[in-house]
């Protein structure tokens, strides 16, 4: 298939009704494309995962019953016809031309005159569609109901930002590789290639781009000058705070996006544990572009007994399996693909994590608990009850809003993801 809206209908089929994750399909289907095409399937793709809801009332409106079981897959192409119309610069005419054409490669050219349709309707009747979509706050937020109330009970004043946060595209950034080059050495080598970025307080290896771009234009990537990650993950390796010599467990470390920062603040030895065989291949593959070494293994971070040697920390980064709520700009399929009852089950495989691995902590060693989440339940709440329940853990404030009753600090999206972080150390 080489049609581009007929594989992003397919994409958004698999992610939506068959519960796929967006990150595997998408690139499946990029494969199938012409290079030049596949930054348009990807803006397809994350733009009705962003609008989902408003999409669908549209076409809950527009047909006069919902397209079912085996042509579910045209409602797909409806809401990519109609995201164009609505969202992209693509002209009009072109955006339905194209959309029908779809139907050719998906084998439904009986479909043509019904899908044209629509996206005439949508056309003539924009203005009052949109009008009663912003009347329903699913679609006013385009984000599930039970996530909205989440937000509301944990951030009274800001969760409207966060929500309109998700929304964006999320911003490139690089982490500088200090064994190679200063922040200041390498934003001139960017400069020197003509890619413009800035420099942030308190993101002290990071580098934001101004325009997100392909890794091969970086100055030195494939030796490894420089790595893609978020400003808020890379704060992970600089809380833990890494000095030569130290013994450090990086539980959950797949894709190696910390573990190598890590590595490439202080020459420690580093065991890289994750539970997922592939995605331990990347953190192989991470390590070797920058010329790094760790001790990789598979286990489960909640049964120690089975992988641990025996030997004590005396550091650990516990970057725990979370909601991933912090980064839906990054993942929009996060919010269709979630539910309510993850975020307690999740809680309580934390939980379980940090009770199980807390033991193999040196007394006088740190322990820095880390998620991608914005959801109390998945933090505050998380580390407030293990302090109950750990009278041997100390709590260290990394600020001046990681307060007793609220421990731990919380990033919103915004610069950077939502992250947070809890700096725990175990008594001497
Ligand atoms: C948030 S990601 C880690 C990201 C990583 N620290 C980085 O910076 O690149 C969470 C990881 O936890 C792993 N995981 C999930 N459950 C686990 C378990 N019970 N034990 C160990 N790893 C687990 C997943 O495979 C996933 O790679």
């Amino acid at each position: 298939m080489t049609n581009v809206r007929a594989l992003a209908a397919q994409t958004l089929f698999q992610v939506v009704d068959k519960g796929q994750s967006l990150s595997t399909q998408l690139p499946l289907a990029a494969k199938q494309l012409p290079v030049k095409d596949r930054a348009l399937l990807q803006q397809m793709c994350y733009g009705v995962l962003r609008y989902l809801p408003t999409l669908e009332h549209y076409c809950q409106t527009l047909l006069e019953q919902p397209l079912k079981g085996k042509n579910r897959v045209f409602q797909f192409l409806l809401y990519v016809g109609i995201y164009q119309l609505q969202h992209m610069r693509v002209p009009p005419h072109a955006a339905v031309a194209e959309t029908v054409n779809a139907l050719q490669e998906l084998k439904a050219p009986g479909l043509k005159g019904l899908v044209n349709a629509i996206l005439r309707n949508f056309q003539r009747q924009q203005a009052a569609l949109e009008a009663s979509a912003n009347g329903n706050p699913v679609c006013q937020y385009n984000h599930p109901s039970w996530f909205i109330k989440a937000l509301q009970a944990g951030y009274e004043t800001q969760w409207q930002e966060i929500l309109h946060a998700n929304q964006q595209q999320a911003p490139m950034w690089l982490r500088v590789n200090s064994r190679i080059n200063s922040v200041a050495e390498y934003s001139a080598k960017l400069t020197a290639a003509g890619i413009a970025h800035s420099v942030h307080d308190g993101f002290s290896d990071g580098i934001l781009l101004n325009q997100p771009c392909d890794v091969a234009q970086l100055p030195d990537f494939a030796s490894g000058a420089c790595s893609v990650q978020d400003a808020a993950a890379q704060l992970a390796a600089r809380i833990l705070a890494p000095q030569a010599g130290d013994h450090i467990l990086d539980a959950c470390a797949a894709p190696g996006g910390k573990t190598c920062h890590i590595l490439e603040l202080a020459d420690c030895s580093v065991t890289a544990m994750d539970a997922d065989a592939e995605r331990l291949k990347r953190v192989e593959d991470n390590l070797a572009r920058l010329q790094l070494n760790a001790h990789c293994i598979q286990g489960d971070a909640a049964q120690p007994q089975q992988w641990w040697d025996g030997r004590h920390y005396d550091k650990i980064l516990l970057d725990v399996p979370c909601s991933a709520t912090g980064v839906i700009r990054r993942h929009p399929d996060i919010k269709w693909l979630r539910r309510a009852s993850d975020i307690t089950e999740l809680a309580t495989l934390q939980a379980e994590i940090l009770r199980q691995i807390w033991p193999l902590l040196k007394s006088g060693g740190t322990l820095v608990y880390a998620t991608c989440s914005v959801l109390p339940q998945e933090n505050q709440q998380q580390i407030s009850a293990f302090l109950a329940a750990h009278t041997d853990a100390i709590w260290h404030p990394l600020d001046e809003t990681d307060t007793r009753d609220k421990p731990g600090k919380q990033f919103l999206p915004g610069l950077s993801d939502g992250f947070y972080y809890a700096k725990l150390t175990k008594k001497a």
